[in-house]
């Protein structure tokens, strides 16, 4: 007999799913939902969304794709060695993590693998309706999680490009979380337009470019100018792995640098830089050195360093759009989600560059849905 729920259940389906983002997204939902741990950095659980309609956390499932197949239990095992995780959450969550585990499909393409690009998108989809189906989830999001991809050169389409395929067959909101290309690909851009599902991205805006998003906007408004505003990071784990590849680098370090020309008006000198270090693990080091001239030309420097668990930052985002994004696509809206560009470096749509106005914009989308769950509730 099926568990009785009065809340229809909604599927996360992580792209990259046995990854540290998406494994501290599993078990940071299932420690929330347990009571074990405060929703801190989600900020659909602050007032701002009272009484929207989101999904509650409860009635979130997850599953996904990725390509290794370490299971999600011990994943967690080696997050909370390194401290990304509480000591003992996981083997507190280890049934939650399990049935996540059990969800994971094989992703691809993967070395020597011979289907086409409609074959995989064909497995992907699959795989996903399967997943909705066996559930009897309401919808699901499909959510990219996944390594950083280098900008691809041709048509081909990039791994990240054949999921969001995959999500816009299964008839599912997407979410990209990365800088890689997913719904960006021009091949599918008219097949997004058609599909009449909401998506939003790409990439969490979690720590040096949030700080760019705040400081950019208090020079331009004090008409202080800058002229020079060059940034290092420090991270290791997988995604220093991956973005030790130049190209991946290239993609992430576009999105940090165009929120300066956004909010300054102009490109200042400087450059983004990114270095692999293993030693650091999940925990990422980011330095700004910002030059600025005052009144009557008086020079001055600026200087931040933001030390983050980049998992623990992004993960509390992820579960925000998700929610956020279900509850998009049950009030039906369509099409680039704009005004959730406060959460990415890359934001889709026209919104504004500054953090303050993207708040704002943030709010006014809470109000949208909350208006049209009164409109739901009267009917
Ligand atoms: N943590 C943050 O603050 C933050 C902020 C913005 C963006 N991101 C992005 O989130 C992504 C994940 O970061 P992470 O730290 O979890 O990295 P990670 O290396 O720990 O996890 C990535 C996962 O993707 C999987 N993967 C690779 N290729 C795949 C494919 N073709 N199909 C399915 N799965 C595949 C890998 O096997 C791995 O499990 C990265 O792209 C990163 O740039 C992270």
């Amino acid at each position: 007999m099926p568990e009785f729920r009065s809340e229809p259940r909604v599927g996360v389906w992580l792209i990259g799913a046995r990854g540290s983002v998406a494994t501290t997204v599993v078990a940071g939902c299932a420690a929330v939902t347990a009571g074990l741990n405060a929703p801190t950095g989600m900020v659909t659980e602050t007032p701002l969304f009272a009484d929207t309609g989101l999904p509650s956390l409860s009635s979130l499932v997850f599953g996904g794709h990725d390509t290794v197949d370490c299971p999600l239990p011990k994943r967690a095992e080696a997050l909370a060695a390194g401290g990304v995780l509480p000591h003992g959450l996981p083997s507190a969550l280890s049934s939650e993590l399990t049935a996540a585990d059990r969800e994971i499909r094989s992703g691809g393409p993967s070395a020597g693998d011979t289907r086409d690009p409609d074959d995989l998108i064909d497995a992907f989809t699959t795989d996903i309706l399967d997943f909705v189906r066996r559930h009897g989830l309401a919808r699901a999001v499909v959510v990219n999680v996944a390594s950083t991809e280098p900008t691809p050169t041709g048509s081909t389409l990039p791994p990240s490009s054949l999921y969001a395929a995959a999500a816009l067959r299964a008839g599912c909101p997407y979410v990209n979380f990365t800088p890689s290309t997913g719904l960006h690909h021009p091949a599918l851009a008219s097949l997004a337009d058609a599909s009449g599902l909401p998506y939003a991205g790409r990439d969490g805006k979690t720590g040096q470019t949030l700080l760019r998003s705040v400081l950019g906007p208090m020079f331009a408004q004090r008409s202080l100018t800058v002229l020079a505003w060059s940034g290092t990071n420090l991270l290791g784990g997988g995604d220093g792995a991956a973005l030790a590849d130049p190209a991946a680098a290239a993609a992430k370090n576009a999105g940090k640098e165009r929120v300066l020309a956004d909010t300054l008006g102009r490109t200042p000198e400087g450059e983004t830089h990114i270095d692999d270090v293993p030693a650091l693990g999940d925990w990422k080091t980011a330095w700004d050195h910002i030059t600025f001239d005052g009144f009557l030309g008086t020079r001055m420097t600026l200087q931040t360093t933001w030390q983050g668990c980049d998992s623990s930052l992004a993960a509390p985002l992820v579960l925000d759009l998700a929610r956020l994004t279900s509850r998009a696509h049950e009030a039906g809206l369509t099409g680039p989600l704009t005004d959730l560009g406060f959460y990415f470096k890359d934001p889709v749509g026209d919104g504004p560059p500054a953090l303050g106005d993207q708040y704002a914009a943030l709010a006014g989308f809470a109000e949208r849905l909350r208006e049209l769950q009164g409109e739901g509730n009267a009917r």
